[in-house]
């Protein structure tokens, strides 16, 4: 009561957030059970760390379990969401510069 919820559906209309498009190029889920609540997971870290280490990474998504031990590309889905976060965060603030 009095909380806000966003669901996988509500990271983005168009399923464009840029981990729903790093858990494609990845090849992350294998039987899809646990990834939407891998992928909110990690939206909820990226939130508020924009640049976390692999070992942040493990710590934070720690608990949230995959019966077809899909961590590895997890993980790599994260940095690479992230690494494009970033881009389009800095690209966005030049623009705002110039
Ligand atoms: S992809 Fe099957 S449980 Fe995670």
């Amino acid at each position: 009561v009095g909380k806000k919820i966003t669901t996988i559906e509500g990271l983005s209309a168009k399923g464009d957030h840029p981990l729903q498009k790093a858990w494609i190029a990845e090849q992350v889920p294998q039987c899809g059970y646990c990834q939407s609540g891998q992928i909110m997971q990690a939206a909820s870290l990226l939130a508020r760390n924009a640049n976390p280490t692999k070992e942040e990474v493990v710590a934070h998504m720690d608990g949230n379990l995959c019966r077809c031990m899909t961590y590895s590309r997890i993980q790599k889905a994260i940095m690479r969401a992230a690494s494009e976060m970033r881009t389009a965060s800095n690209a966005a603030t030049e623009r705002r510069a110039t």
